[in-house]
């Protein structure tokens, strides 16, 4: 199998080695796709594998990205395989957040299970793969905070040394948190994301360091086994629809990819819709969608969902082709309508960080304007753990929270914690 790094602008289509060092193409600056080979074995036998694999003791088994490893045919000899059990998060039914939303039926893929609590470690497991395989020693990310989280994990715990960017006091500190506590070196910079996205570029070419950001084309190819795994769980029955929130765009480039390799294969027989949400404070993709021309940058995103805090996302050329090839859309959502529906999905007994809400937010403005059906099969994507930003709760449910603009948002579904003195009367007299 002779797999290769291509170029996904049209105009240009030129070839790289898989193990060639390349974020971008060094011809026209275009993203890079891994090449992909169906597999040799049909898709009846593959998924009779898959399942088995879950009955199975072996690391790349219980991973939820390796099982597919006939997926990611870029690891052949399964050697540099880091795994920390990535994966395997559950489907679970949400009807509260179906009935907030207007629909029938809804279920959340829930990637906050993950071992860091975003599904950034299904593409980070095959980011750092594809490190050791290179014989790369320093990795670098920056990070709105899940992927320095992530990176720094799998770093970790395949021996490399994590070097993490993140904008000066606009990440949560729970993601913070976890980048020290697995050992990054991390640098605070006085930019945003898109800024020190640059720099890092500069610095990852002047130092020799692998970039595992969402542009790694590796990244993306772990990302696609979410969707992956959802068909298995579902025992392939493809939903109509499949909704996340979109920030620097690599998620959905990844979902994308995957489903349409996965049709191609003869896996399923047609796509499920992709509707991507985004932040109303940083909405370039929805803009340019909505209005056509050309790509513009926000140049001062904001947002209380710092994870989507990103104004110039570089995969959005790969995530306009997944758009148009899924017939898909893109919505944007408030402040407001992510905290209430980040609330509503705590209802639910589920709970996400503020940026995995959009969903639920973005869907009930889909509804609202019928662009998707009562009756429609959705599986909504969160893509972070109710802890990564607890901050935020708190102030929510407390009735402080406020938005970037400086206006106090309204704690619809709060649920404030009482003061009560040390007496049993008198407690009793309040839960009534
Ligand atoms: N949700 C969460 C919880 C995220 O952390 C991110 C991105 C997204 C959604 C958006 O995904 O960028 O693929 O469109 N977080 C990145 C980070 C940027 O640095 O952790 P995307």
């Amino acid at each position: 199998m002779n797999l290769e790094l291509i170029c996904i602008n049209p105009a240009c289509r030129a070839r790289y080695a898989i193990t060639d060092v390349l974020y971008n193409c060094p011809r026209c600056d275009g993203l890079l796709d891994a090449g992909f080979v169906a597999p040799a074995a049909s898709p009846a036998e593959l998924k009779k594998t898959w399942r088995e694999r879950r009955m199975s003791n072996r690391p790349i088994d219980q991973s939820g990205v390796w099982r597919y490893r006939e997926m990611l045919p870029f690891e052949e000899s399964g050697l540099h395989i880091v795994t920390l059990r990535e994966g395997n998060t559950p489907l679970l039914p949400a009807p509260r957040a179906a009935e907030y939303a207007g629909l029938d039926a809804l279920t959340f893929k829930h990637q906050g299970f993950n071992p860091t609590g975003s599904f950034k470690d299904n593409g980070m497991t095959c980011g750092a793969t594809q490190a050791m395989r290179l014989g790369m020693t320093r990795v670098a990310c920056v990070s709105t905070g899940n992927t320095s989280a992530s990176m720094a994990a799998y770093a970790a715990a395949a021996g490399l040394h994590p070097l993490i960017f993140i904008p000066n006091g606009n990440i949560s500190y729970g993601k913070l948190a976890q980048a020290l506590e697995y050992g990054a070196r991390t640098f605070q910079v006085e930019a945003n994301f898109d800024q020190i996205l640059a720099l890092v570029r500069v610095l990852a070419e002047r130092l020799g360091i692998y970039l595992l950001n969402s542009m790694n084309p590796f990244r993306v190819e772990g990302q696609k086994t979410i969707m992956i795994e959802m068909l298995d769980q579902r025992d392939w029955v493809v939903p109509d629809w499949v909704v996340l929130p979109g920030g620097n765009l690599g998620n959905v480039s990844a979902f994308g990819k995957g489903l349409r390799e996965l049709r191609d294969a003869g896996f399923i027989d047609r796509l499920p819709r992709l509707a991507v949400v985004q932040a109303a404070g940083s909405a370039p993709f929805y803009a340019f969608v909505r209005d056509g021309g050309e790509f513009r940058a926000v140049l001062h995103p904001e947002t209380l969902a710092t994870a989507i805090k990103i104004g110039d996302p570089v995969s959005w050329p790969k995530a306009k082709r997944e758009i148009e090839a899924s017939d898909g859309v893109v919505e944007c959502v408030s402040e407001q309508e992510i905290a209430d529906a980040k609330a509503v999905i705590g209802q639910c007994g589920i709970g996400c960080e503020p940026a995995s809400a959009a969903t639920l937010a973005g869907l009930r403005k889909l509804r609202a304007s019928g662009v998707v059906a009562k009756n429609a099969d959705v599986v909504a994507v969160l893509t972070g753990n109710v802890l990564k930003d607890p901050d935020y709760i708190y102030r929510y449910h407390t009735g402080v929270l406020d938005a970037p603009d400086g206006h106090r948002l309204k704690s619809t579904f709060g649920n404030a914690p009482v003061v009560v003195p040390n007496d049993a009367d008198e407690i009793a007299r309040r839960i009534g």
